[in-house]
């Protein structure tokens, strides 16, 4: 098996293109897919081709610069209504994961910064400002990875829910970062990864990565989780997020928030691991956070070669959940760990 470095958005910049990783074929195939427009950059995001909250961050850092790389280069009031366009358009592709929004308006505030300047040296800035929150992304699951790896013992079952590895972000993932650490340092980890429906990250995704860096990964069905905890062989819970609230209500994928209450239950605790980027002071508490419906056919037939539901029965298909604060052990950032009280120490990390 490969052991090839997996890259979710790298720039070709000659091309003038997004070259992303899609993830949709995966574990099959091994596929980049340049993509040239607005328009395709918000399709691969709202497809899950490129996917993870830190990922479509990027993703749309890159979409906001070849916007405004492929704009008019003469007319300025063209140019900046093609970038407030696209970057209006790519806000608009998935609602919950805050990173997206956090990096357009980094990418606005880096066009106001320089508004006064020919569009050439606009543009310019706006591929810098791409670059360096790719950068910065993958030094924070760097840091991550190592304050995660301190709460963890050699030997120690881990499970963890949907995929946030480093396909998901930048390099190295979030969830998944500490585990690929420890493996390098010989920790020797088993890890259950649930299959994570209705898409099935955790089973085409985390098993995928895990098993091609060698780590010890069973699959299991998400129902399993609680008999798998009972048996006594997890002693962590490591997830990502996709929005941490300012109280430290957590959004992440569907099927979260079961397996936190599941954890509490069996007395094992249960960590987020993100980027303070994807920590939302503006949004009070998980009551707040917009959670993403998505298409009804993903439940339906999507997987099988016969629908597996009766025609017109219908369908909830939430994208994401928000685990409680008090089920949550601690919030693993690139600065360190939070601990309950989040309200008090999720700010005090920002503010850092
Ligand atoms: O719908 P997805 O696959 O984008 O959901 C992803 C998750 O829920 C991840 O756990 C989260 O984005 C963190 S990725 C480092």
């Amino acid at each position: 098996m490969s052991t090839e470095p997996l890259i979710p958005n790298r720039l070709d910049d000659e091309r003038g293109a997004l070259v992303i990783l899609d993830q949709t074929l995966l574990p099959d195939r091994v596929r980049y897919l340049p993509l040239f427009t607005t328009r395709e950059i918000c399709r691969a995001i709202q497809t899950l081709q490129v996917r993870g909250a830190p990922a479509i961050g990027v993703a749309a850092a890159y979409g906001a610069y070849l916007a405004a790389k492929h704009a008019p280069q003469d007319d300025r009031k063209g140019f900046f209504a093609a970038f407030y366009e696209a970057c209006d358009a790519l806000a608009a592709s998935r609602p919950t994961a805050v990173n997206l929004f956090w990096a357009l308006k980094r990418m606005e505030r880096c066009v106001a910064a320089h508004e006064e300047e020919p569009l050439s040296q606009i543009t310019a800035a706006l591929r810098r400002e791409a670059e360096a929150i790719h950068r910065e992304d993958e030094a924070q699951n760097l840091a991550i990875s190592e304050h995660g790896l301190a709460l963890l013992r050699p030997g120690d079952g881990i499970l963890t829910h949907c995929n946030a590895g480093p396909i998901a972000t930048s390099r190295y993932g979030t969830a998944l970062g500490p585990i690929l650490l420890g493996q390098e340092r010989g920790y020797g980890f088993r890890v259950f990864a649930d299959e994570t429906r209705p898409l099935l990250q955790g089973a085409r995704l985390t098993a995928f990565e895990l098993q091609r860096a060698g780590v010890d990964v069973t699959l299991i069905c998400d129902n399993m989780a609680s008999a798998v905890m009972k048996n006594g062989w997890v002693q962590a819970v490591l997830v990502g997020c996709d929005r941490v609230a300012a109280n430290g209500d957590t959004a992440n994928k569907i099927g979260t928030s079961g397996v936190a209450i599941l954890a509490k239950h069996y007395g094992i605790p249960f960590y987020v691991c993100g980027p303070t980027t994807t920590v939302d002071l503006d949004t009070p508490t998980g009551a707040q956070i917009p959670i993403e419906q998505r298409d009804p056919e993903e439940i339906r037939s999507l997987w099988y070669e016969k629908p597996m539901a009766p025609a017109g029965c219908g369908i909830y298909n939430p994208a994401f959940d928000v685990t409680d604060h008090s089920l949550i052990a601690g919030i693993v950032t690139e600065k360190g760990v939070a601990r309950p009280p989040f309200a008090e120490s999720l700010r005090g990390m920002l503010e850092k």
